[in-house]
Formats: structure tokens, C-alpha cells, sequence
């Protein structure tokens, strides 16, 4: 579908450059169809060494006859960048952006007009091609620039695609996700490494374990009720657990944290609409 598409990358940071790979590694298009930005000479020479793509410090000059612009410049940036650009892009070309907070309205504001715009939440697992991704259509977008966004984030893992109005949730939960795992595991290790476990295998055994549960819900399609329930043996290990996981309100504390984290990024989404 992308096949002979021209795409600029804008801020080819970690999440830039892990679409690139994504997109590279997927043969999505040539790698000499991809024009790469950011301002560090020594960061390009290593995109062009990596993935054969084009590299430019301008970003004038990589959106120029692009098809696909995907801007990836931190939130903060988003407003020096898009003004840059608004003399440059086309309503032709499709705005794919995964700057968290700023919407699709802003975007073709900034812009200065009715451009098509992908917005995207994607998380730091795309860098190892098992993302989950939200994407929503602006105003001016259509099933077409949806289908192309969709493939693009695909090749770095799942994609969904919601309403506008539901990127904030998407930030406090698959976006802002990773970190709350990433402090299970910790947790975890600390309790294997309590119950007398070497640190380092008491790590591997943590990691595996959450990434094998997350498998087997996905792979199965189970409600993870069940596939819980089918390991809890009667006067078992689990069963004693869960009763000390619910005493201490593991399923309250989550929940609070993606509500903590949506109100947190509909805060940032105001801020950014000035
Ligand atoms: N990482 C995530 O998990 C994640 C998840 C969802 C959404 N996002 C969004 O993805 C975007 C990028 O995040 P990131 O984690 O990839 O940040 P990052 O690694 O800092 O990437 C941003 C890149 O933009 C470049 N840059 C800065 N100013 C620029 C300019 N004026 N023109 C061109 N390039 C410029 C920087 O490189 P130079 O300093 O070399 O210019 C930097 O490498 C953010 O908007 C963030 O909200 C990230």
C-alpha cells in the first residue's frame, strides 16, 4: 500500500526512528523513498548507515515531495516546527503525527490549512516491532489516509483505531503502560530476590513471565479472568496471592494510574492548544 509513497520523517528521534526501521524491515517502501530529519550531523550519519534512507538536517527540504510527512519532534517543539513548515506542506500530503497531546485541529491550524492529519499514541515497544498504537482521523482525513497511517504503525506492532476524543485514555493506558509493567517486573524481581533468588535470574524470570501471561490472553483470546482462574488451584499457591493482591488493592492502584495519566494528558492538551 505505501509501496512508491515518498515519506518524510520529522524528528527522527526514537520513536522516528523506530517507524523507520519498522517500515524498512517491513518493505513497506524503499528505503530510498524515506527522508529522515533532525539537527544532529552525527545522528543522521548513522540513519543513513542503518537503514539506507535520506538524512537531512532541513526539514524543508525532507518534507519537499513527500507523500507522507510524519512529524516526531517532541510535543514541546511541535509549534517552531509546524510554523516552519506550514509554508511547505500541501493539502496533498498527509500529516501522520505521533506528538502526544497535540491534536489534529491544532495540527492543520498551525499548518495553516485543511491538510489531512493521522493522529497516532503509539508506545516505546514499537522499538522492538510489539507497539500498540491508537490512531484517529482530523477533520480533513479519510478512510484512505487512515488505511496508510494504519499500515505504517503496523509494522511496529498492534494498531487500533478510535475517535479523537479517546487519545488522552489511549496515553494513560497502552501509552503511558510500559512504565507501570516495567515497575511489576521490578517488584517482582525484588520479591524473588527477597525469597532468596539471584537477582539476575529472579530478572528473567519476571520479564518472562509477564511477557508469556500477555501472550497467552492475546494468543488465547481469553478473558484473563479465566485463564486466572484456571491456575488457581483450590488451597493453592495463586489462590493465596490473589487474596493479598486484592487486600492491598492491586486492581484499585492500576486503575487509578490510567485515570491519574489521562487527566494528566488532557491537562498537557490544553496546554499545547495555545
Ligand atoms: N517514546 C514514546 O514512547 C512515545 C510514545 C508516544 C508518543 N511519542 C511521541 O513521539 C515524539 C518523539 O518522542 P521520542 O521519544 O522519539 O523523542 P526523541 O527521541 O527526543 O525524538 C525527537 C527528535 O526530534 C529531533 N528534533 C528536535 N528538534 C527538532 C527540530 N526542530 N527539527 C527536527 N528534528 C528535531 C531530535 O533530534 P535532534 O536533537 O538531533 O534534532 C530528537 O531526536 C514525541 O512527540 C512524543 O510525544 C513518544
Amino acid at each position: 500500500m505505501l509501496e512508491d509513497k515518498k515519506i518524510a520523517v520529522v524528528g527522527a528521534g526514537h520513536m522516528g526512528r523506530a517507524l523507520i526501521g519498522g517500515m524498512v524491515r517491513a518493505k513497506l517502501t524503499a528505503p530510498k523513498n524515506i527522508t529522515a530529519s533532525r539537527r544532529s550531523e552525527e545522528a543522521l550519519s548513522e540513519l543513513r548507515r542503518l537503514f539506507g534512507v535520506h538524512a537531512v538536517a532541513d526539514n524543508r527540504k525532507a518534507v519537499a515531495g513527500a507523500d507522507i510527512v510524519i512529524l516526531a519532534v517532541k510535543p514541546q517543539m511541535s509549534g517552531a516546527v509546524l510554523s516552519e513548515l506550514s509554508s511547505r506542506v500541501s493539502k496533498k500530503q498527509l500529516i501522520v503525527s505521533v506528538m502526544a497531546g497535540i491534536t489534529t485541529e491544532t495540527i492543520a491550524r498551525k499548518l495553516k490549512k485543511a491538510c489531512p492529519v493521522v493522529r497516532a499514541m503509539p508506545n516505546t515497544p514499537c522499538l522492538v516491532d510489539a507497539g500498540a498504537t491508537a490512531i484517529c482521523a482530523g477533520r480533513y482525513a479519510g478512510e484512505r489516509d487512515l488505511a496508510l497511517a494504519e499500515a505504517i504503525f503496523k509494522s511496529v506492532g498492534l494498531v487500533v483505531t478510535l475517535p479523537e476524543s479517546a487519545m488522552d485514555a489511549v496515553t494513560g493506558l497502552s501509552g503511558s503502560g510500559p512504565v507501570y509493567l516495567y515497575m511489576v517486573i521490578e517488584a517482582m524481581i525484588d520479591g524473588g530476590v527477597k525469597m532468596g533468588i539471584p537477582r539476575a535470574v529472579a530478572a528473567k524470570l519476571a520479564a518472562q513471565t509477564v511477557f508469556g501471561a500477555a501472550k497467552l490472553v492475546i494468543e488465547t483470546g481469553k478473558h484473563p479472568a479465566i485463564l486466572k482462574d484456571e491456575v488457581t488451584t483450590p488451597g493453592g499457591t495463586a489462590i493465596n496471592a490473589i487474596h493479598t493482591l486484592e487486600a492491598k488493592g492491586l486492581r484499585s492502584v492500576l486503575i487509578d494510574a490510567v485515570v491519574t495519566a489521562t487527566q494528566r494528558s488532557q491537562e498537557l492538551s490544553r496546554l499545547y492548544a495555545d
